[in-house]
């Protein structure tokens, strides 16, 4: 009898997307309280898309929940526009968190997708280098990366069949994306996996069959199997109807 995905991987199925979205909140303040204890800051990359507006507009709700001070905000990949664009990944979190949130404005580090994709990139890397004070060769320890999953098993700008797949040492790219013809910037497998930890949301019966293919499949066939935190937490969190086929 093979086990069921859910028990080879660390899934929470929750009642709906509200309850998901509810979970994922104390998920991320759980994360920011023991890392602020820990070491004093909690350093998390946000997802963009839709699913995760939900979980932010929660944390806008309880600012008090956290200790913003302490608390820096990177981005894991940004469309190729500019941050007042309605497709920025910053402008969604913007709106629903991060400007009802006392945050610093020099604890939430932007990806300025609207320079050359390229340059947007290296100054992001460059600043990935510098905040975390790294040596030549190594990664940024997130506390926290959130991610989503797209129906072509995509995670954050991590497309099938695109050339950052295959990027070992740059800590973020730009990468053509040729199913939109378009340019994303996006944080890579080396950071992603460096993370201490790193969490899914998955919502909607749209997502049922990606999901279930991504957690019962063993290669590594689409960008989100290939997330595998090397000395971290890999949690996926699922609504009943995304995960119905599990
Ligand atoms: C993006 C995200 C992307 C997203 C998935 C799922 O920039 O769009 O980084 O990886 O998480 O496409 O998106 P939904 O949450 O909208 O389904």
């Amino acid at each position: 009898m093979t086990r069921k995905p859910e028990a080879m991987h660390n899934v929470k199925v929750l009642q709906d997307s509200f309850a998901l979205y509810g979970a994922a909140a104390e998920e991320f303040i759980g994360c920011a309280s023991k890392s602020i204890a820990g070491h004093g800051r909690f350093c998390v990359a946000l997802s963009g898309g839709s699913t995760p507006r939900g979980v932010y507009s929660l944390l806008a709700e309880r600012p008090a929940g956290l200790q913003w001070n302490n608390i820096f905000v990177f981005f894991g990949d940004e469309r190729h526009v500019p941050p007042d664009h309605p497709d920025s990944n910053f402008r969604m979190a913007q709106e629903a968190l991060l400007s009802k949130v006392p945050i610093p404005a020099a604890n939430v580090f932007r990806i300025r997708a609207e320079l050359d994709a390229t340059q947007a990139a290296q100054e992001y890397e460059d600043q990935l280098r510098s905040f975390f004070t790294l040596k030549p060769g190594e990664s940024p320890r997130f506390d926290l990366i959130m991610l989503g999953l797209g129906d072509d098993g995509h995670t954050a700008s991590l497309f099938p069949g695109s050339a950052a797949l295959s990027e070992t040492s740059r800590l973020v790219v730009a990468n053509w994306v040729e199913k939109f013809q378009q340019y994303r910037i996006t944080l890579t497998y080396p950071v992603i996996n460096h993370a201490a930890e790193v969490m899914f949301l998955v919502s909607g019966a749209g997502k049922a069959q990606i999901l279930k293919d991504v957690l019962s499949g063993e290669g590594e066939k689409y960008p989100a199997q290939r997330v595998r935190p090397k000395n971290g937490v890999l949690l996926w969190l699922a609504d009943q109807d995304s995960a119905r086929l599990l």
